[in-house]
């Protein structure tokens, strides 16, 4: 048994390389094509991991949409939805967020401040990335598809424990310096492979390889 999860980081970006704007309403990046691509992309996984502001300002629910690969999932023996997961430092997280209402399956947060945590979650005591995927290892994981934010991808490629990107590309510019952008500042991998640039529209697809993962296709 491999000691953590394969991890996918999945995202959508402005040619400027922002990951939202500033506005009220969430920044939309992906189109109906990309939207489903996302949603293959989560039936494939067993777990889907996000920043705690990622819940507070997006409010996703993470779930599998499509009814047809529900089933999938279901007939293979898996869970019908991937494991729900939430990384919080301060454990600050509304219980009434749709990630915690919405949807069958169960949901991990890992935090600094278990004491604080008031969700109905598993709650586990630590934000080291190295120990979030050993312990998630050790519930099943075998793939995990990390959906956000800008920290938290800072962290985890920083970490090198990122094996794939999977970054989408929307034919416009935020144009706002303040924006939240892909990544942050940190020790970024020197060096990926582009396993496949895949036009979708006026969207393009760039798939990247990360670490002892480069070799493969
Ligand atoms: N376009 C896309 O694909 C996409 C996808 C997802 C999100 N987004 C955008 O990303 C933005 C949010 O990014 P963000 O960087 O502000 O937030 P984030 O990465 O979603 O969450 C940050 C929070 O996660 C916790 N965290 C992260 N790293 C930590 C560490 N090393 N130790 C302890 N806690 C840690 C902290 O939680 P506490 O605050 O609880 O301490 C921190 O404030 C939003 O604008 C959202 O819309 C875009």
């Amino acid at each position: 048994m491999s000691k953590r999860p394969y991890v996918l980081l999945s995202a959508a970006m402005s040619v400027d390389g922002c990951i939202d704007d500033r506005m009220p309403d969430r920044l939309i990046l992906s189109d109906a094509a990309d939207l489903d691509r996302v949603d293959a992309a989560r039936a494939g996984v067993d777990a889907i991991l996000v920043g705690a502001t990622t819940v507070r300002r997006d409010d996703p629910r993470l779930l599998v949409r499509s009814a047809e690969r529900v089933a999938e999932r279901v007939a293979s023996g898996r869970p019908p939805q991937p494991l729900r997961v939430v990384l919080s430092g301060s454990g600050e997280l509304d219980p009434s967020a749709r990630l915690f209402t919405t949807g069958d399956g169960s949901r991990v947060v890992y935090t600094s401040r278990p004491e604080r945590v008031v969700v109905p979650a598993d709650v586990v005591g630590t934000v080291d990335p190295a120990r979030v995927l050993a312990d998630l290892r050790g519930r099943g994981v075998e793939r995990l598809m990390v959906e956000g934010g800008t920290s938290v991808h800072t962290l985890f490629l920083a970490a090198g424990l990122v094996d794939e990107i999977q970054l989408v590309v929307a034919p416009f510019f935020v144009g706002d310096p303040d924006a939240p952008r892909f990544v942050g500042a940190g020790a970024l991998p020197p060096a990926m492979r582009l396993a496949e640039a895949r036009p979708m529209g006026d969207h393009v697809l760039l798939r990247y390889l990360l670490g002892e993962n480069r070799g493969r296709s």
